[in-house]
Order: structure tokens, then C-alpha cells, then sequence
């Protein structure tokens, strides 16, 4: 296992939102290598050598996608999600499982029965980090919502074609890394590029890296296809920080009936002030 030094050599808060480029880097990462910070580890770059890996793709290859739009991007994304959700105001005002994980549960059940391995790889190469993450979910997740215990993962996000202009991770429990796998065929470029570290990862099939996204500036070089049966998937686990405000599952559904009585009252009076409840 080749050792990467982490020595930051710029600040590059200026190039967010902005595509990356081959002037953004001078070295490519393309072997396995461990990532250290003062002979520290704090991450990874590996190939993934497991038979399990062909069902991830099979998922990717299968699953049905849903355009989504995020802000920060101009472009519409297609993803597929699976595993847990926190609560979403006025949508979705209630924990859950997404609604793949029902629809899907061939795709579920690889994405999930593959997590173990993957998380075994992180804990391997990365001990301190992994018990710190899993330490974060146990204290912070309710159980009923990890299709996997004992695991720092609640949820699993097959997205395709990302090009993802350059960013910092929000949204997930702070601290814990990124988990990022690349699987793809007949497509060049998409390599991930740290610009204040004047390096990219070569992000080749089979390959999973695993950073601090949320405190370094990463970004996506564009993606080209060279031929058919082109696809470019990037499988990432994580778990959304608003899981911990989740009640167990039983409780979360007698909350959103007791919110829906509550609305459905004010409605009501909004209609006719004589059915005012109060
Ligand atoms: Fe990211």
C-alpha cells in the first residue's frame, strides 16, 4: 500500500462551485494508496476485490433512477436511494425508509449485504476513524432505522453521471468520512480532484476512496463516453445528520398522525370558524 503525506498547499475556497481541470492537479492517484495527515491515517484510496462488488453493479445497472435537482448544480442528477431518511417539513414529515428500499428490494438487499465488507475495509485501514463513526451512530441513531447494525451507515446512494462541480459534503453527522465507490464502463474523465492538494484520484472502476469530504474542497473532472454501454456509477453510504432526531418508528408514526389531526383541525377553522377545536 503506497502512502500519500497530506501537505495542503493552497486555499482554494474560491474555486467552489467551479468545474475542475487538469491545471487543478499534478499528481493521479491510481493505486491503492493510504492517505495520512502528520503519519496519521485519514484516508483511503482502494480497489474493491470482491465477488459481491458484480451485484452493486447489477443494482446500479438496474435500479430505477430519479431525476433530482440539487441547487448548487445546473444539471439534473438521476439517483437511486436507499435505507433511512430523516424528516423533511411539508413533504415527508416523518423518518422512513425512501421509497426504493420498499419498491426495490433486490437493489436493497445488495447494497446492504455488500455494506459489512466495505466498512470492514474502512476499519482495517482506518481504525480510529471507523470507531469514531460508528460511535457517532450508535449514540445518535435510533436503531429502527438501520437495516444493518452495528454498522456506520443508514443509507446508500447509487447516483450516475455525476459531474459534480467542486464542493464541500453537508448534511451528513459531522466528522464522520465520505464513502464513495466507483463502478463504470467505456467512460473517461471523472476523476476526483483536491485542489488544495494539487492531487486527483484517478476514480477507476471498482475503486472506492474514503475522505473527509466535508472539510476538503473535492470536485469532479467531466465525464466523456467512449463507446456502448457506457455507464458511470458512484455508489456512496452515509448516514444524514437529521436521522437523530428521529423517534423509533413507532412513536414517528403516532407523531405524523397526531400532526395530521392537528392540520386537518386548522384547515377546518381556516374554512369555518365554527369548527374551531379550541
Ligand atoms: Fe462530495
Amino acid at each position: 500500500m503506497k502512502i500519500f503525506e497530506l501537505n495542503k498547499t493552497n486555499n482554494c475556497e474560491n474555486l467552489i462551485k467551479e468545474t475542475p481541470t487538469k491545471n487543478d492537479y499534478d499528481i493521479l492517484i491510481s493505486e491503492n494508496t493510504l492517505f495520512t495527515k502528520n503519519n496519521i491515517p485519514v484516508g483511503l484510496y482502494i480497489k474493491i476485490e470482491h465477488p459481491l462488488i458484480n451485484e452493486i453493479r447489477k443494482a446500479a445497472i438496474e435500479t430505477k433512477y430519479v431525476k433530482t435537482y440539487r441547487t448548487n448544480k445546473a444539471l439534473p442528477t438521476q439517483s437511486s436511494v436507499f435505507g433511512s431518511l430523516p424528516r423533511v417539513a411539508l413533504r415527508n414529515d416523518y423518518c422512513r425508509f425512501s421509497s426504493q428500499t420498499k419498491s426495490e428490494t433486490l437493489n436493497t438487499q445488495r447494497l446492504f449485504t455488500f455494506m459489512p465488507y466495505l466498512t470492514k475495509i474502512y476499519e482495517n485501514h482506518l481504525p480510529l476513524q471507523f470507531n469514531h463513526d460508528i460511535k457517532v451512530i450508535n449514540e445518535n441513531v435510533n436503531t429502527d432505522y438501520l437495516l444493518k447494525e452495528n454498522q456506520p451507515f443508514a443509507t446508500a446512494s447509487i447516483n450516475v453521471n455525476h459531474a459534480i462541480k467542486y464542493h464541500k459534503d453537508t448534511g451528513n453527522f459531522k466528522g464522520n468520512l465520505s464513502n464513495v465507490l466507483i463502478l463504470k464502463n467505456n467512460i473517461i474523465g471523472g476523476e476526483l480532484v483536491f485542489p488544495e492538494y494539487r492531487f486527483a484520484l484517478s476514480q477507476d472502476d471498482s475503486y472506492l476512496s474514503i475522505f473527509d469530504g466535508q472539510n476538503e474542497i473535492h470536485g469532479c473532472m467531466p465525464i466523456m463516453k467512449i463507446g456502448n454501454n457506457h455507464y458511470r456509477a458512484s455508489i456512496v453510504y452515509y448516514t444524514l445528520e437529521n436521522m437523530k432526531h428521529c423517534y423509533p418508528y413507532k412513536m414517528e408514526v403516532e407523531r405524523l398522525q397526531k400532526l395530521s389531526t392537528i392540520r386537518a383541525n386548522k384547515r377546518a377553522e381556516n374554512v369555518n370558524p365554527k369548527y374551531k377545536t379550541k
